[in-house]
Protein backbone atom coordinates (compact mmCIF):
# COMPACT_ATOMS: atom_id res chain seq x y z
CA UNK A 1 0.00 0.00 0.00
CA UNK A 2 1.57 3.63 -0.74
CA UNK A 3 0.31 6.53 0.61
CA UNK A 4 -0.98 9.26 -1.86
CA UNK A 5 1.06 12.47 0.06
CA UNK A 6 -1.26 15.11 -0.94
CA UNK A 7 1.16 17.27 1.40
CA UNK A 8 3.94 16.59 -0.23
CA UNK A 9 2.65 17.56 -3.70
CA UNK A 10 0.61 20.22 -2.94
CA UNK A 11 4.12 21.37 -1.25
CA UNK A 12 5.58 20.98 -4.70
CA UNK A 13 2.97 22.81 -6.50
CA UNK A 14 3.38 25.70 -4.56
CA UNK A 15 6.85 25.91 -4.86
CA UNK A 16 6.24 25.77 -8.87
CA UNK A 17 3.25 28.33 -8.45
CA UNK A 18 5.73 30.92 -6.54
CA UNK A 19 7.94 30.77 -9.68
CA UNK A 20 5.24 31.51 -12.05
CA UNK A 21 3.73 34.32 -9.89
CA UNK A 22 7.64 35.80 -10.10
CA UNK A 23 7.58 35.44 -13.62
CA UNK A 24 3.82 37.13 -14.17
CA UNK A 25 5.14 39.75 -12.12
CA UNK A 26 8.03 40.62 -13.89
CA UNK A 27 6.74 39.97 -17.12
CA UNK A 28 3.36 42.31 -16.65
CA UNK A 29 4.06 43.83 -13.47
CA UNK A 30 0.56 41.73 -12.56
CA UNK A 31 0.20 39.94 -8.77
CA UNK A 32 -2.79 37.45 -8.59
CA UNK A 33 -5.13 38.68 -6.35
CA UNK A 34 -7.80 35.94 -4.90
CA UNK A 35 -10.71 37.71 -2.50
CA UNK A 36 -12.78 35.81 -0.40
CA UNK A 37 -16.16 36.42 1.22
CA UNK A 38 -17.10 34.68 4.55
CA UNK A 39 -20.58 34.78 6.11
CA UNK A 40 -21.30 33.69 9.78
CA UNK A 41 -19.30 31.58 12.65
CA UNK A 42 -18.93 27.85 11.27
CA UNK A 43 -15.64 27.11 12.93
CA UNK A 44 -14.61 24.60 9.86
CA UNK A 45 -15.37 27.15 7.09
CA UNK A 46 -12.95 29.98 9.21
CA UNK A 47 -10.51 27.06 9.50
CA UNK A 48 -10.10 26.89 5.43
CA UNK A 49 -10.83 30.19 4.87
CA UNK A 50 -7.49 30.75 6.92
CA UNK A 51 -5.84 27.73 4.97
CA UNK A 52 -6.56 29.35 1.33
CA UNK A 53 -5.41 32.51 2.72
CA UNK A 54 -2.06 31.39 4.24
CA UNK A 55 -1.63 29.24 1.26
CA UNK A 56 -2.20 32.59 -1.45
CA UNK A 57 0.69 34.16 0.71
CA UNK A 58 3.16 31.47 0.87
CA UNK A 59 3.11 31.78 -3.23
CA UNK A 60 3.05 35.54 -3.60
CA UNK A 61 -0.84 36.34 -4.29
CA UNK A 62 -2.49 39.27 -2.93
CA UNK A 63 -5.64 38.67 -0.78
CA UNK A 64 -8.87 40.55 0.49
CA UNK A 65 -10.92 38.66 2.85
CA UNK A 66 -14.58 40.30 4.02
CA UNK A 67 -16.00 38.63 7.01
CA UNK A 68 -19.75 39.14 7.56
CA UNK A 69 -21.18 37.71 11.07
CA UNK A 70 -24.49 37.73 8.63
CA UNK A 71 -25.55 39.74 5.78
CA UNK A 72 -28.56 40.26 3.54
CA UNK A 73 -28.38 38.25 0.13
CA UNK A 74 -29.39 41.72 -1.37
CA UNK A 75 -26.20 43.29 -0.08
CA UNK A 76 -24.09 40.07 -0.69
CA UNK A 77 -24.92 40.32 -4.18
CA UNK A 78 -24.24 44.13 -4.34
CA UNK A 79 -20.44 43.61 -2.97
CA UNK A 80 -20.40 40.86 -5.32
CA UNK A 81 -20.74 42.80 -8.25
CA UNK A 82 -18.21 45.49 -7.19
CA UNK A 83 -15.69 42.54 -6.64
CA UNK A 84 -16.79 41.53 -10.13
CA UNK A 85 -15.78 44.95 -11.50
CA UNK A 86 -12.62 45.29 -9.98
CA UNK A 87 -9.68 44.70 -12.19
CA UNK A 88 -7.16 44.50 -9.09
CA UNK A 89 -9.10 41.40 -8.01
CA UNK A 90 -8.94 38.20 -10.46
CA UNK A 91 -10.12 35.48 -8.22
CA UNK A 92 -13.34 35.44 -5.79
CA UNK A 93 -14.89 32.60 -3.91
CA UNK A 94 -17.77 32.81 -1.60
CA UNK A 95 -17.07 30.00 1.05
CA UNK A 96 -20.16 27.60 1.35
CA UNK A 97 -22.35 26.83 3.18
CA UNK A 98 -24.37 29.60 3.58
CA UNK A 99 -27.03 30.98 6.34
CA UNK A 100 -30.00 29.66 5.20
CA UNK A 101 -32.07 33.01 4.18
CA UNK A 102 -29.19 33.38 1.16
CA UNK A 103 -29.57 31.37 -2.22
CA UNK A 104 -26.72 29.41 -2.76
CA UNK A 105 -27.85 29.46 -6.62
CA UNK A 106 -27.89 32.96 -7.05
CA UNK A 107 -24.60 33.71 -5.34
CA UNK A 108 -23.01 31.40 -7.93
CA UNK A 109 -24.87 33.07 -10.92
CA UNK A 110 -23.89 36.90 -9.55
CA UNK A 111 -19.84 35.65 -10.01
CA UNK A 112 -18.40 36.86 -12.74
CA UNK A 113 -17.50 33.38 -14.41
CA UNK A 114 -13.88 34.97 -15.27
CA UNK A 115 -13.69 35.03 -11.72
CA UNK A 116 -15.38 32.08 -10.34
CA UNK A 117 -12.15 29.93 -9.18
CA UNK A 118 -14.44 27.89 -7.18
CA UNK A 119 -15.67 26.55 -11.02
CA UNK A 120 -19.39 26.62 -9.53
CA UNK A 121 -20.91 29.15 -12.17
CA UNK A 122 -22.93 27.11 -14.69
CA UNK A 123 -20.84 28.43 -17.81
CA UNK A 124 -17.50 27.05 -16.31
CA UNK A 125 -19.68 23.77 -15.14
CA UNK A 126 -20.64 23.87 -18.65
CA UNK A 127 -16.92 24.65 -20.27
CA UNK A 128 -15.51 21.84 -18.35
CA UNK A 129 -18.24 19.55 -19.44
CA UNK A 130 -17.52 20.03 -23.56
CA UNK A 131 -13.57 19.70 -22.56
CA UNK A 132 -13.16 23.61 -23.53
CA UNK A 133 -11.13 25.64 -20.78
CA UNK A 134 -12.76 26.80 -17.84
CA UNK A 135 -12.37 27.07 -13.84
CA UNK A 136 -12.92 23.25 -12.89
CA UNK A 137 -13.92 22.81 -9.11
CA UNK A 138 -10.82 22.67 -6.39
CA UNK A 139 -11.42 19.62 -5.13
CA UNK A 140 -11.86 17.27 -7.62
CA UNK A 141 -9.10 19.13 -10.18
CA UNK A 142 -7.21 18.56 -6.72
CA UNK A 143 -7.59 14.94 -6.73
CA UNK A 144 -7.12 14.79 -10.99
CA UNK A 145 -3.61 16.46 -10.29
CA UNK A 146 -2.77 13.79 -7.15
CA UNK A 147 -3.68 10.74 -9.20
CA UNK A 148 -1.55 12.16 -12.26
CA UNK A 149 1.60 13.07 -10.19
CA UNK A 150 1.73 9.41 -9.23
CA UNK A 151 1.29 8.96 -12.77
CA UNK A 152 -1.90 5.85 -11.85
CA UNK A 153 -3.70 4.50 -14.79
CA UNK A 154 -7.39 5.68 -15.41
CA UNK A 155 -8.50 4.65 -18.91
CA UNK A 156 -10.56 1.73 -18.59
CA UNK A 157 -10.81 2.04 -15.12
CA UNK A 158 -14.22 1.72 -13.16
CA UNK A 159 -14.64 4.58 -11.13
CA UNK A 160 -17.23 4.67 -8.23
CA UNK A 161 -17.66 7.81 -6.54
CA UNK A 162 -20.08 8.10 -3.65
CA UNK A 163 -21.42 11.29 -2.69
CA UNK A 164 -22.99 13.67 -5.63
CA UNK A 165 -22.26 17.02 -4.18
CA UNK A 166 -22.02 20.37 -6.27
CA UNK A 167 -18.28 21.11 -4.88
CA UNK A 168 -16.83 17.25 -5.36
CA UNK A 169 -19.01 14.50 -6.59
CA UNK A 170 -21.04 15.72 -9.42
CA UNK A 171 -17.98 17.81 -10.88
CA UNK A 172 -15.72 14.42 -10.38
CA UNK A 173 -18.24 12.33 -12.09
CA UNK A 174 -17.79 14.53 -15.59
CA UNK A 175 -14.19 14.56 -15.24
CA UNK A 176 -13.13 11.13 -14.94
CA UNK A 177 -15.71 10.22 -17.25
CA UNK A 178 -14.32 13.10 -20.04
CA UNK A 179 -11.39 11.96 -22.86
CA UNK A 180 -7.70 12.25 -21.86
CA UNK A 181 -5.83 11.88 -19.24
CA UNK A 182 -7.05 11.82 -16.28
CA UNK A 183 -10.31 10.24 -17.48
CA UNK A 184 -11.60 7.79 -19.97
CA UNK A 185 -12.53 5.80 -16.53
CA UNK A 186 -16.25 4.54 -16.40
CA UNK A 187 -18.08 6.27 -14.08
CA UNK A 188 -20.65 5.15 -11.52
CA UNK A 189 -22.18 7.73 -9.30
CA UNK A 190 -23.47 6.74 -6.08
CA UNK A 191 -25.83 8.50 -4.18
CA UNK A 192 -28.60 8.65 -0.65
CA UNK A 193 -31.00 6.87 -3.09
CA UNK A 194 -28.09 4.33 -4.65
CA UNK A 195 -29.38 0.36 -4.15
CA UNK A 196 -26.72 -2.23 -3.66
CA UNK A 197 -24.29 0.39 -2.51
CA UNK A 198 -21.21 -2.02 -1.28
CA UNK A 199 -22.02 -4.44 -4.04
CA UNK A 200 -21.02 -1.10 -6.47
CA UNK A 201 -18.01 0.18 -4.42
CA UNK A 202 -16.88 -3.98 -4.42
CA UNK A 203 -16.09 -3.20 -7.89
CA UNK A 204 -14.61 0.00 -7.97
CA UNK A 205 -10.68 -0.11 -9.32
CA UNK A 206 -10.83 3.39 -7.80
CA UNK A 207 -13.25 4.66 -5.39
CA UNK A 208 -13.59 7.66 -4.21
CA UNK A 209 -15.29 8.61 -0.99
CA UNK A 210 -16.97 12.20 -0.57
CA UNK A 211 -19.95 12.35 1.65
CA UNK A 212 -19.15 13.27 4.72
CA UNK A 213 -19.86 10.44 7.07
CA UNK A 214 -17.13 9.25 8.80
CA UNK A 215 -16.08 5.42 8.16
CA UNK A 216 -18.54 4.90 6.22
CA UNK A 217 -15.96 2.80 3.73
CA UNK A 218 -15.26 -0.32 5.53
CA UNK A 219 -12.60 -3.36 4.57
CA UNK A 220 -15.69 -5.09 2.97
CA UNK A 221 -17.02 -2.32 0.78
CA UNK A 222 -13.42 -2.59 -1.22
CA UNK A 223 -11.84 -4.29 -3.88
CA UNK A 224 -8.59 -5.27 -3.03
CA UNK A 225 -5.59 -3.41 -4.80
CA UNK A 226 -8.21 -0.59 -5.20
CA UNK A 227 -7.19 3.26 -5.10
CA UNK A 228 -8.99 4.87 -2.36
CA UNK A 229 -8.98 8.60 -2.59
CA UNK A 230 -10.52 10.06 0.87
CA UNK A 231 -12.30 13.14 0.60
CA UNK A 232 -14.20 13.53 4.29
CA UNK A 233 -13.24 15.80 6.61
CA UNK A 234 -15.01 15.57 9.47
CA UNK A 235 -14.72 16.23 13.08
CA UNK A 236 -14.55 14.28 16.01
CA UNK A 237 -14.26 15.41 19.56
CA UNK A 238 -11.20 14.06 20.49
CA UNK A 239 -9.91 15.25 24.15
CA UNK A 240 -6.66 13.88 24.03
CA UNK A 241 -6.31 16.91 21.11
CA UNK A 242 -5.10 20.25 21.37
CA UNK A 243 -7.77 21.33 19.09
CA UNK A 244 -10.57 19.19 20.90
CA UNK A 245 -11.08 17.56 18.09
CA UNK A 246 -9.69 15.32 15.26
CA UNK A 247 -10.34 14.93 11.58
CA UNK A 248 -11.70 11.84 10.66
CA UNK A 249 -12.24 10.78 6.63
CA UNK A 250 -15.05 9.10 5.07
CA UNK A 251 -12.74 5.76 4.86
CA UNK A 252 -12.05 3.45 7.71
CA UNK A 253 -8.38 4.21 7.12
CA UNK A 254 -6.64 1.26 9.37
CA UNK A 255 -8.73 -1.47 8.16
CA UNK A 256 -9.29 -0.65 4.39
CA UNK A 257 -5.45 0.71 3.71
CA UNK A 258 -4.04 -2.81 3.99
CA UNK A 259 -6.52 -3.86 0.95
CA UNK A 260 -5.65 -0.78 -1.08
CA UNK A 261 -2.76 0.02 -3.68
CA UNK A 262 -2.96 3.70 -3.14
CA UNK A 263 -4.82 5.32 -0.59
CA UNK A 264 -4.95 9.16 0.66
CA UNK A 265 -5.03 9.72 4.04
CA UNK A 266 -6.75 12.58 6.28
CA UNK A 267 -5.60 14.67 6.91
CA UNK A 268 -3.04 15.47 4.08
CA UNK A 269 -4.44 13.92 1.67
CA UNK A 270 -7.25 15.90 -0.91
CA UNK A 271 -7.36 18.90 1.55
CA UNK A 272 -3.87 20.59 0.87
CA UNK A 273 -4.33 19.04 -2.94
CA UNK A 274 -7.87 20.81 -2.95
CA UNK A 275 -6.01 24.44 -1.70
CA UNK A 276 -3.42 23.83 -4.45
CA UNK A 277 -6.12 23.42 -7.10
CA UNK A 278 -7.82 26.66 -5.94
CA UNK A 279 -4.05 28.49 -6.34
CA UNK A 280 -3.66 27.64 -9.83
CA UNK A 281 -7.34 28.56 -10.94
CA UNK A 282 -6.22 32.16 -9.21
CA UNK A 283 -2.74 32.24 -11.30
CA UNK A 284 -5.01 31.19 -14.62
CA UNK A 285 -7.17 33.97 -13.72
CA UNK A 286 -4.55 36.52 -13.58
CA UNK A 287 -2.52 35.33 -16.63
CA UNK A 288 -6.10 35.75 -17.95
CA UNK A 289 -5.81 32.09 -19.58
CA UNK A 290 -8.87 30.67 -19.30
CA UNK A 291 -11.48 32.53 -21.75
CA UNK A 292 -8.65 33.81 -23.52
CA UNK A 293 -8.18 30.42 -25.67
CA UNK A 294 -11.74 30.43 -26.73
CA UNK A 295 -10.55 28.83 -30.45
CA UNK A 296 -13.31 26.76 -31.67
CA UNK A 297 -16.44 27.96 -30.18
N1 LIG B 1 -17.06 24.79 1.21
C1 LIG B 1 -16.57 23.54 1.17
N2 LIG B 1 -15.80 23.37 0.06
C2 LIG B 1 -15.82 24.55 -0.59
C3 LIG B 1 -15.20 25.01 -1.79
O1 LIG B 1 -14.49 24.28 -2.50
N3 LIG B 1 -15.45 26.29 -2.12
C4 LIG B 1 -16.24 27.11 -1.38
N4 LIG B 1 -16.44 28.36 -1.81
N5 LIG B 1 -16.83 26.72 -0.27
C5 LIG B 1 -16.61 25.44 0.13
Amino acid sequence: MILLDGQAVAAAIRCELSQQVHRLQVSSGKVPHLAVILIGHDPASHTYVDAKLKACRAVGFKTTVIRHATIQEADLLHQMVQLNNDPMIDGLIVQLPLPPHISVPRVIHHMKPEKDVDGFHALNYGRMARSLPAHIPATPLGILILLARYQLETSGKHCVIVGRSRTVGAPLSILMSRDGYPGNATVTLCHSHTQHLSALTRQADILVAAVGRPRLITADMVKKGAVVIDVGITREPDQTRKLGYRLQGDVDFARVAPRCSYITPVPGGVGPMTIAALLLNTLRAAQNQVYVTDQGI
